[in-house]
């Protein structure tokens, strides 16, 4: 990988500027300081400093975030807040959320700048389940729990069977194998409830950290990250 690139997608700052901190000696690749920008580095085995600290590099980054309510999952949007204004020392890299969490919908949510990690995760044929707590506007009957396991049929599409766990009359956790648009409430709705609430406590085997406070995030460990994709 071309010198120049490495260090902006360690946060060094634009390539232009990066150019110009490479023409003034600040990099130094083995003990040796390099003036070319497109000097060609292996990333796995070289060591980069910048003004002699060592570069940490990272090909991609994964993020869990605790979403908190009143933020969007877009990359820009005029009236409200962005999850990705939450995460400003990323800012220099191409970053998206894995599927989308309404507005008012806080919990697990996962950023990345890593396709084929994202593509992986929403794959409906991954059947990767998410875990959803939703508290409701009435008490869950049987008949309800009967037809959320059931599969729904909404003009658009069927919802797959889901799983639910009753926590308390009003409290129930969903599990669900796909994200389409606002599915959630829509299946609730369909049986004759609503969510009040809409909170996602995790995504296949990896579940939200509870230490973080809703805004707070942190990276992915190794471990969730390969529990993910199943290594
Ligand atoms: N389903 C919904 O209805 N909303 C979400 O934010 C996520 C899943």
């Amino acid at each position: 990988m071309r010198l120049d690139k490495y260090l902006a997608l360690a946060g060094y700052g634009s390539r232009k500027e990066i150019k110009q901190f490479i023409r003034n000696g600040y990099v130094e690749v083995n003990g040796e300081i390099i003036k070319k920008d497109d000097f060609k580095i292996d990333e796995n085995n070289d060591s980069v400093t910048f003004d002699g600290e060592l570069v940490e590099y990272m090909e991609h980054v994964y993020i869990m975030m605790n979403k908190p309510a009143g933020c969007v999952c877009a990359n820009d949007d005029r009236k409200a807040e962005t999850v990705f204004e939450y995460v400003p020392e990323y800012s220099h890299r191409d970053l998206f959320t894995v599927g989308r969490l309404d507005i008012d919908t806080t919990g697990l949510l996962l950023i990345t700048d890593d396709g084929d990690f994202a593509h992986h995760i929403i794959s409906p044929k991954n059947m990767i389940p998410k875990v959803y707590q939703c508290d409701l506007i009435s008490p869950i009957n049987d008949e309800q729990i009967k037809q959320l396991e059931t599969g729904i049929d909404f003009k658009d599409f069927s919802s797959m069977p889901a799983k639910v766990e009753v926590v308390d009359s009003k409290r129930i956790l969903l599990t669900i194998f796909e994200g389409k648009f606002h599915q959630v409430k829509r299946m609730l709705i369909a049986v004759g409830n609503e969510v009040v609430n809409l909170k996602r406590l995790s995504i296949g085997d990896v579940t939200l950290d509870e230490e973080l406070i809703e805004g707070g995030y942190r990276l992915l460990t190794t471990d969730e990250y390969d529990k993910l994709i199943k290594k």
